[in-house]
């Protein structure tokens, strides 16, 4: 397999002046990044997340199969793209980064499948204008008030929102310089922006969704015991997810040389 190298990503990827100036794009190519060094630690999680997307999928039913929308698609790493494309007459993949990953698989489909340059957030373009002189207690209402407007590509019948939830507001609140006076802006960008998600998801009742997402974070010991665990899935109001399954996300020594990162992923399926 051909693997684009990094100095050809942020060539290839199509990204707003906006969201590469908050930060987007450079976590985009983090992402692909920490995959290649951690590529089997991250597989068990990757397969999982595909399964629970497939079961998801047979849920709409046979004369609902038109559409299905993938936000947070990014490199299509934890979308099963070939299975998606058999199941539905049209596959959008959104995400306010268009790589090259995401145009090879689209190219490969014949027109079954397209990107999509969207934020999901519905944030962004207002939030770069006013960047510099935004205050620390007004950053998050940008997030409030934002809205993502249509789905691109047109109503899905079917919505994964892929691992992007937790991110939509905590990226950019990492670049804000708000964030230099106040350490807990980022947060509060990101319960704000994910209020807004859900109720974006929500507001598509006729769609199936499934939301992949966070719901916990672990500090495990090099023994295996457990040092630390926050609960995630809390802070955006969501209940228990429908699956749930781990994700070893940053093994030693790749954040901490004293302990593993590790997510528990939920999948929730709302119908
Ligand atoms: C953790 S990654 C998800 C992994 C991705 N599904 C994959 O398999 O490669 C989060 C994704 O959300 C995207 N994202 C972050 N903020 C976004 C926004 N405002 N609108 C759309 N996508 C966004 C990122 O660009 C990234 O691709």
């Amino acid at each position: 397999m051909f693997i684009i190298p990094d100095f050809l990503r942020g060539f290839a990827a199509e990204c707003s002046p906006e969201a590469r100036e908050l930060g987007l794009l450079h976590e985009h190519k983090a992402i692909a990044k920490r995959h290649r060094r951690v590529q089997a630690s991250w597989a068990p999680h990757l397969e999982a997340s595909r399964a629970a997307i497939v079961e998801a999928a047979q849920l709409c039913p046979p004369d609902r199969r038109r559409r299905a929308l993938v936000i947070g698609a990014g490199d299509c790493l934890d979308v099963p793209v070939a299975e998606l494309a058999a199941i539905f007459e049209h596959v959008v993949l959104a995400d306010i980064v268009v790589g090259a990953e995401a145009k090879k698989l689209a190219r490969a489909s014949r027109g079954r499948v397209t990107c999509e340059q969207w934020d999901a957030s519905g944030a962004l373009a207002g939030l770069a204008t006013v960047k510099a002189t935004l205050s620390p207690a007004d950053a998050h209402l940008y997030f409030a008030r934002a809205d993502a407007g249509p789905p691109p590509g047109g109503e899905p019948d079917f919505i994964v929102s892929a691992n992007c939830i937790s991110q939509l507001g905590l990226v950019p609140g990492h670049s804000l310089p708000a964030y230099e006076k106040d350490k807990q802006v980022p947060e509060r960008c990101a319960k704000a922006a994910a209020k807004r998600h859900l109720e974006w998801l929500h507001a598509r009742p006729a769609a199936v969704r499934i939301l992949l997402a966070d719901a916990a974070r672990l500090d495990v010991g090099p023994d295996g015991k457990l040092l630390k665990r926050d609960t995630l899935h809390e802070r955006f109001g969501l209940p228990k997810p429908d699956k749930l399954w781990r994700w070893d996300l940053a093994p030693i020594p790749e954040w901490s040389t004293e302990f593993h990162r590790v997510h528990e992923v939920g999948a929730w399926i709302f119908n």
